[in-house]
């Protein structure tokens, strides 16, 4: 089905009679956001709470060279202050965070402000006892827990920078990440409790922390009580030192552009960099998408079932809802235990209203059958919600039938690590969805298409071609942790004067745009974000490994799949115990999310005489799609892509 005949789903008259914002605001402020940013952005600077009121709103250079992006830049506020004390008042004893454990049979729990105020009071105290103070960086690498949130916002307070790892990352990217933001402490748990499992995250810091310097602390959560190894020089015990503790820690005032966190992500080159996101127009952007793209009220119950680790968990399960004062579902475990009903059966014990959930997650649903669903009462869901991949029109459809009843918008979510919140969506109340588009940008996001090769932008409609943002808006990030040059060359040098997206994107003949994926070397698998040269650098390190070169391919229910070519040593048979054996080697070096799908063995790689591997051409092969490989004369040896395509392994 081509786009223009996708089926339009007009917003009904409850979404849009409900909602913040409806078609006649949207295109108001839309056009307000365009003409005078200055003056909307001012306007919008105030629904955070300021210790020092903003004069200056935005000072922002795209020039590769000068590239400089600061919002808010004279203001002062403090995060945690934002998200907690300005709440007290009114809706202290509201929940803040609905904890759900892992398994059904432990208790939820119900956190207020009032007591997410003492909670975060006391990490905070505990860390400033550990020596940190302002500007200071913390790694947290946590379960899905009231304290990961604690830490965050703790840290928020006194004016440390947060970078959190995922508890699914292996304690080699553990200690890169303590390594490359130099940070003073380690939070973790003794375990994390996930699908009934239980990863060792205090065993991981341990193997990770021999790797980085000795005067790292680590602080430990107790979460299951099991045994852990403990260094008395190093280690603290979070939760026999938390009883102690004041419940009260005066906010820093930090300055609006002062770093909140460091979020490390994939690129198309090189390891992992350092996302910086800012204090001030962060929070207001987080603050206001999740509002309006959510259509958050009053007293609803609101569920992301992301994870702190990754961006999604910091803007829309912690900073954006904590800050509008909502009710925040925090999940710790998985779509499928106990069984898949799971997902369901919180919405209906939680009276969920807003479900935000990635289409890798919907399309595993989809598979075990619609009974699983059928089972819970979801009538409580006005507003459903996808995030990190481009959805199919099959699940899209699912999602909308089954679980929505066919009566709850959906929106689709585009948006970056880079971007901090929300920069194309659907609003509920003001547009039509069609299954599978990101539909339109919000407010103050100018995206223009460009023809790939000339850079041209493309003016008419439909167009297709790769996206670029050309106006700053204030969740944007602000630089790459220590490496600014690495900033500007990566976002601003492909297309002159814009930040390059890295996604492709088609714009239909009304007007709506539709997320094709990304055009560089980043694979999205699972609805996480993968640089192919990550997993090649893994390879390599292994010393079997003579090359490597790794690509996505289309997976059912995935979305991409991990498939690498791999060139042995001199010498080295290659064998299914091997193969294993590499795979087994990259969950360690990076962590499960990165396990090869499929290792092809290859005597010799596509290159061209000047030795670039023709990515083009594995991409192809990888999908089982080599009828139409484009131009391969070029290459050194064109001989070694029959040998390639004769052994395939995805027919
Ligand atoms: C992809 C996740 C299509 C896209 C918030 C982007 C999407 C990358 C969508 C960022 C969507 C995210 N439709 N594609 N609704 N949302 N993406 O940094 O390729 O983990 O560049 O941020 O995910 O992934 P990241």
């Amino acid at each position: 089905m081509s786009h223009a005949e996708a089926k339009i789903y007009p917003p009904s008259a409850d979404a849009e009679a409900k909602a913040h914002v409806d078609a006649a605001a949207y295109e108001r402020m839309y056009s307000a956001s365009m003409s005078d940013p200055e003056g909307f952005w001012r306007e919008q600077g105030k629904r955070v709470d300021w210790m020092k009121p903003f004069t200056q709103v935005r000072d922002v250079d795209f020039t590769l060279g000068n590239v400089k992006i600061n919002w808010y830049a004279d203001g002062e506020l403090n995060v945690s202050a934002n998200c907690i004390d300005r709440h007290l008042e009114k809706r202290g004893d509201q929940t803040a965070i609905i904890w759900e454990p892992d398994s059904p049979d432990e208790a939820a729990k119900h956190i207020t402000y009032k007591e997410l105020h003492a909670e975060t009071c006391r990490m905070a105290n505990i860390l400033r006892d550990l020596g940190v103070t302002k500007g200071d960086r913390v790694i947290i690498y946590m379960p899905m827990i009231p304290e990961a949130a604690y830490a965050m916002l703790a840290c928020a307070r006194i004016g440390a920078i947060h970078s959190i790892v995922f508890a699914g990352f292996s304690p080699d990217a553990l200690a890169a990440r303590v390594n490359g933001s130099e940070a003073k402490v380690v939070i973790t748990a003794d375990f994390a409790p996930r699908g009934g499992k239980a990863t060792p995250l205090k065993a991981n810091a341990d193997k990770a922390l021999k790797n980085c310097d000795a005067s790292v602390k680590c602080l430990v959560v107790r979460r299951t009580g099991g045994d852990v190894a403990w260094d008395d020089a190093r280690d603290r015990d979070y939760t026999a030192l938390a009883k102690n503790a004041a419940t009260t820690c005066a906010p820093e005032p930090m300055n609006a552009e002062d770093p909140l966190f460091i979020l490390y992500t994939s690129g198309s080159t090189g390891l992992p960099k350092g996302v910086v996101h800012s204090t001030g127009g962060y929070l207001v952007y987080a603050a206001m998408t999740h509002e309006i793209t959510f259509d958050y009220h009053d007293g609803d119950i609101y569920w992301c079932t992301a994870d702190v680790g990754w961006v999604t968990g910091h803007s829309y399960i912690v900073y954006g809802p904590l800050a509008n004062g909502a009710t925040t579902l925090m999940f710790e475990g998985v779509p499928t235990y106990p069984d898949a009903s799971r997902f369901w059966q919180v919405c209906e014990k939680h009276k969920v209203n807003q479900f935000y959930t990635a289409p890798t997650a919907i399309r595993a649903l989809m598979g075990q059958g619609r009974e699983f669903a059928e089972k819970a009462d979801l009538s409580s869901l006005r507003i459903l919600g996808t995030v990190g991949e481009p959805i199919n029109p099959e699940a899209w459809n699912w999602y909308n039938e089954v679980i929505g009843g066919g009566r709850c918008p959906i929106v689709d979510t585009w948006w970056q690590t880079e971007t901090g919140g929300h920069l194309m969506t659907p609003l509920p109340g003001a547009h039509a969805t069609k299954p599978g588009a990101a539909m339109k940008p919000f407010f103050g996001i100018k995206p223009v298409v460009l023809e790939p090769t000339t850079g041209e932008e493309i003016t008419t409609n439909p167009a297709e071609g790769v996206l670029c943002i050309a106006d700053s808006w204030p969740g944007q990030m602000r630089t790459v942790w220590g490496d600014h040059a690495r900033f500007e060359q990566t976002y601003f040098s492909d297309y002159k004067d814009y930040y390059f997206t890295g996604d492709g994107c088609k714009r239909d003949a009304d007007g709506d745009y539709w997320i094709t994926g990304r055009v560089d070397d980043v694979i999205n698998v699972s609805g996480h974000r993968m640089g192919t040269a990550e997993v090649e650098s893994a390879l390599v390190a292994h010393d079997k490994v003579a090359e490597a070169a790794v690509v996505g391919y289309s997976h059912d229910i995935k979305g991409q799949g991990i498939y690498c070519y791999v060139t042995l040593m001199n010498g080295e048979e290659p064998s299914d115990a091997l193969r294993t054996e590499l795979r087994n080697w990259v969950r360690t070096e990076i962590g499960p999310i990165a396990s090869p799908d499929m290792i092809q063995w290859a005597p010799g790689l596509p290159k061209t005489r000047s030795g670039k591997i023709m990515r083009r051409v594995l991409r192809k092969i990888a999908e089982n799609d080599f009828g139409a490989l484009g131009d391969t004369s070029t290459l050194a040896d064109p001989s070694v892509v029959d040998e390639l395509i004769a052994n395939r392994m995805n027919r």
